[in-house]
């Protein structure tokens, strides 16, 4: 593990508790209140989304690539009983520990800005998600409907990533989604509150994988 990636994990909880209070945490408790059966979390950081997993869920396989990171995870599950049956996986999202059509979902929340290529990352999920399965996403993606932030985001994409640990800020996340073959469902386009400016535009909602 780098020490950059040891770095950003330490810091990140603080980092971005603003904005988990201002509104992801909103965010992620309306995304995730529908979820049953077998749900598969790629990316799953600190453990975020853990008290939003609905009781109805059977297994949560959350999944996580960076070692500091994952003592994170273990440590929060330590802390807070989420209640259902969760497994812990160090894998990474285009390699998922997970059998070809077994999950119901597939979670992933602002983690499609870090992945090294989001194609493979959601060929993966579709592998793993039975035929009508869901994905369920909430991320941080490009300002394409503001020039004057993107051109920031293009001019900063380097030294961001550099600093967030292979974060990009100017990912078009919704069309690598449909791109995949997902059909979109309703997609919300809404500006994150109390995030950096750079990381404002965000998009959420659930996208179906073919029957
Ligand atoms: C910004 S954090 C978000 C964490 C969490 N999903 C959340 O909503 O708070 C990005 C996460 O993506 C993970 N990540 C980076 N590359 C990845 C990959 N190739 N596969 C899976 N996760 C990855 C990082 O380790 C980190 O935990």
């Amino acid at each position: 593990m780098s020490l950059r990636d040891a770095l950003f994990a330490r810091v990140y909880d603080r980092a971005v508790a603003p904005a988990e209070e201002a509104c992801f945490q909103d965010w992620r408790a309306d995304l995730l209140a529908g979820l049953s059966g077998t749900v598969v979390e790629v990316g799953a950081g600190t453990g975020a989304n853990l008290s939003h997993y609905p009781a109805a869920v059977e297994r949560l396989v959350l999944t996580e690539p960076t070692p500091a990171m994952l003592r994170q995870l273990r440590d929060h599950l330590d802390r807070v009983d989420p209640g259902i049956d969760v497994e812990v996986h160090r894998a990474s999202a285009s390699s998922l520990p997970v059998g070809d059509d077994e999950a119901d979902a597939v979670v992933t929340t602002l983690v499609l800005c870090s992945v090294p290529d989001q194609a493979a990352v959601l060929a993966e999920a579709r592998r793993v998600l039975r035929p009508g399965g869901r994905l369920l996403f909430l991320e941080h993606v490009a300002a394409e409907d503001r020039p004057d932030r993107l051109k920031w985001q293009r001019r900063l994409d380097r030294p961001w990533s550099f600093a967030c640990a292979g974060c990009h800020l100017t990912r078009r996340t919704e069309a690598a989604i449909a791109g995949a073959g997902f059909a979109l469902g309703e997609v919300t386009h809404e500006s994150a509150r109390k995030a950096s400016p750079l990381v404002r535009p965000t998009i959420r909602g659930t996208a179906t994988a073919p029957a």
